[in-house]
């Protein structure tokens, strides 16, 4: 039903946004809908090219600038486990990145900081080495900038550089570290982050069901997988844009994820909703009348880019639910049954802007074997869980004795 009211309103907002083209070519194709990929993927239908196969997953891009060594690793291992980088040294990356949680958070909504919930999902660390964009929409481009704007963001970390690298000051063991690896007397926060960064990057999965077949091993996946390797290639459609070795595209759609509920029944969701409309600069009439996450608009600030996210990776998925930006989904059955249905959840409800909504998602007319051999295919892109034991928090120790304290005030 829903389906039918939605697509007379899509043509319209395209055919409006022809008539006055003209003046402004960019906003004509994005009113439309239509993002560089969706543009990719409707030159490579003329048959140009298609879209990139999937491909087994190499070692992850080391920046030359930040290159690993088992003490920076061992050292980005401790800060990621260590809750004093943030604000009231409760919050640290792991506290919403559980190792027991597919390096994520097991909820709709990540956990926030104390007193907050966040407005997203936590994403899985695992991987992200590899994603030139990172978060849901794309907003940081490497490990080390990510990492600053986690620790730091309101409803994350909440750290503050000068106090996060106080601590770090006074715990000797930080001090020994620091001075071992980076080669400064104390610890410097900018160091923090390319240490985080360096233990990231080996947190990756490339051991998988698929990257075995895909590398030559028939016998990897089993013949339900392969039914739904082809359907995934086929007829659903995925391989448009989840493909490559990182299975993403990198680029950004609206695919008709519905609001969380949460934001009209939740009093803490609500707040850092709001204050999310705020922080990321969204204009007066927007922030008076948002109803969801407006997504890569936020950055680009064009109206053809309302609800459009960054392609989400799928490898690590069995370890990752819920899923999409807003954590709408609990199984990669909703997930599928939501494609299936052209971007529609099993109440009717789809994005608010459906004029951004991807020309690429359709009704996709699965049968229930075929949604099982899809989903088997989803899951032989996980491998096995990657787990791993917290390290202890090595202890603060003041920076001076007192016997050196009391010498200092005697030579005054
Ligand atoms: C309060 C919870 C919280 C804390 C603390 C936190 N994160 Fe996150 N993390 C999230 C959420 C939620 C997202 C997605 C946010 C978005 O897209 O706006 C995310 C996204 C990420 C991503 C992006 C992955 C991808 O696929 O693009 C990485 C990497 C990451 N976090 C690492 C870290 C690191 C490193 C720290 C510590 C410095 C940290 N996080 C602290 C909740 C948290
Ligand atoms: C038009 C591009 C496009 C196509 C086609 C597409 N996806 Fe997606 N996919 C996305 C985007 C963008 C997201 C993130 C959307 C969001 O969070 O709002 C996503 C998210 C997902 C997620 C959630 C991942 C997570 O970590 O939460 C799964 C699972 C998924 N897609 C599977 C599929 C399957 C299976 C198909 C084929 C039936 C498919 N996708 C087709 C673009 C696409």
């Amino acid at each position: 039903m829903k389906k039918m009211k939605f697509a007379p309103t899509m043509v319209a907002a395209a055919v409006a946004t022809v008539l006055v083209a003209g003046c402004n070519a960019q906003a004509t194709k994005d009113q439309a809908g239509m993002s560089a990929g969706d543009k990719a993927m409707a030159a490579a239908g003329a048959g140009t090219s298609g879209p990139p196969p999937l491909a087994p997953l190499g070692p992850p891009p080391i920046p030359p600038d930040n290159q690993q060594t088992p003490e920076k690793i061992e050292l980005g291992k401790l800060l990621f486990f260590d809750p004093r980088i943030g604000g009231d040294a409760s919050t640290g990356c792991s506290t919403c990145h559980e190792p027991e949680q597919g390096w994520a958070w097991a909820e709709d909504f990540s956990r926030g900081y104390p007193g907050t919930v966040h407005w997203r999902n936590s994403q899985t660390v695992v991987n992200s080495a590899y994603f030139p964009r990172q978060f849901w929409a794309g907003s940081a481009s490497s490990n080390e900038s990510q990492a600053r704007s986690a620790a730091k963001g309101g409803v994350a970390g909440n750290g503050e550089d000068d106090i996060m690298e106080a601590r770090l000051a006074l715990i000797p063991e930080y001090r020994a570290r620091f001075k071992k690896v980076f080669g400064t007397d104390y610890p410097h926060i900018f160091d923090v982050w390319r240490a985080i960064s360096s233990f990231e990057r080996t947190l990756v999965q490339r051991d998988t069901p698929l990257d075995k077949y895909l590398l030559g091993d028939k016998t990897a996946l089993s013949e339900e997988q392969l039914r739904g390797k082809a359907l995934f290639e086929g007829k659903a459609g995925c391989i448009q844009c989840h493909n490559g070795a990182i299975t993403s595209d990198q680029n950004f759609y609206n695919i008709g994820v519905p609001p969380n509920k949460r934001w009209e029944e939740d009093g803490l969701a609500q707040i850092t909703f709001r204050f999310e409309q705020y922080a990321k600069g969204q204009t007066e009439e927007g922030y008076r009348t948002a109803k969801s996450d407006w997504g890569f608009y936020y950055r680009s600030k064009n109206p053809g880019d309302k609800g459009k996210f960054r392609t989400a990776p799928l490898r690590y998925l069995a370890y990752t639910a819920p899923y999409m930006h807003n954590g709408v989904f609990y199984t990669l059955e909703e997930v599928v049954d939501f494609y299936d249905r052209g971007g529609f959840d099993e109440e009717g409800r789809t994005t608010l802007f459906p004029e951004t909504k991807s020309p690429l998602i359709k009704p996709l007319g699965l049968t229930d074997d075929e949604k099982a051999d899809l989903i088997a295919f989803l899951e032989s892109m996980s491998g096995e869980e990657i787990l791993m034991e917290k390290p202890e928090q090595p202890p603060y120790a003041p920076l001076f004795t007192k016997a050196e304290l009391k010498a200092a005030q005697e030579a005054k």
